[in-house]
């Protein structure tokens, strides 16, 4: 990122709408209602902004009555509206459409923190598999993509399940975020404790992106052989 000035012009993370691309699939719609229960402004992306619309409308019925009956905010829109809309905004394609769609939204994204949660998961007869990604991870491939934002790996751990699963008010476990920028990272920390019960826990630059990215595919196969959706925590900090 080679613009000065401070991400989202240091508002406190309470005061941003949060965009979610590919905010229909159930990643995107548990970080969603979870974030809209707890206060957050949320608009969810999707390549059909009817789709968005109709989502949008049963996250926020689910968040409202999460909230005890508090007003909520979920709104739906095209990707292209939402990355223009939000103040930040969390990638959560699958890997194949990721490098696209940041090409295609590059500017609409200019300026703002990019949060990506993607990961370059292959399946096969042996069970879950790390893709290779030219760039060294994903969210290296989202720095390519998008010179002019600040890109933050995070949120690869959560399991959708989980984060949709209401009847668990309180998630466990701590959200490992990595990037280049300590003010863009330091708001992305705070995003993760808007869930309630978790953490954000820097984690490293994001040539270090790859580990992060790889190690949700132990989780998947942790999950198979355990009938579980596990998640991290890092302990001693
Ligand atoms: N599911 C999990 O537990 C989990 C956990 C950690 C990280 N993640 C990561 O989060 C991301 C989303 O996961 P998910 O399970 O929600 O995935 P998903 O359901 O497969 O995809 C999410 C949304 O992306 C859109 N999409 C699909 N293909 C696309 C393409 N080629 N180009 C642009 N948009 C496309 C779709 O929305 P529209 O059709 O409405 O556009 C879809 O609803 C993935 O990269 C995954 O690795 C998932």
């Amino acid at each position: 990122m080679s613009e000065s000035g401070a991400p989202a012009g240091g508002r406190p993370v309470g005061e941003l709408v949060v965009g979610i691309l590919g905010g229909t699939g159930p990643q995107g719609r548990g970080l969603a209602v979870r974030w809209a229960a707890a206060g957050q402004r949320v608009l969810l992306g999707s390549r059909d902004a009817d789709r968005a619309g109709e989502v949008a409308a049963a996250v926020a019925a689910r968040a409202t009555a999460a909230a005890g009956g508090e007003e909520v905010s979920v709104q739906g829109g095209s990707n292209a509206d939402v990355a223009g809309a939000a103040d930040l905004v969390v990638v959560a394609v699958p890997f194949a459409g990721h490098a696209e769609l940041l090409a295609e939204l590059a500017p609409a994204l200019a300026g703002k923190v990019v949060v990506d949660c993607v990961v370059p998961m292959g399946w096969d007869e042996l069970g879950a598999y790390v893709l290779d990604v030219e760039e060294g991870s994903v969210a290296q491939q989202a720095a390519a993509l998008l010179p002019d934002s600040w890109v933050v790996g995070a949120f690869h751990h959560l399991s959708a399940v989980t984060l949709e699963d209401l009847s668990q008010p309180t998630l466990d476990g701590d959200v490992l975020v990595v990037g280049d920028d300590r003010a863009a990272m330091d708001l992305v920390q705070a995003l993760a404790g808007q869930l309630p019960g978790l953490r954000g826990v820097y984690a490293g630059r994001l040539r270090n992106a790859r580990q992060v990215e790889a190690l949700t595919i132990n989780l998947v196969s942790v999950n198979r052989r355990y009938k579980a959706h596990a998640g991290v925590r890092v302990t001693g900090v």
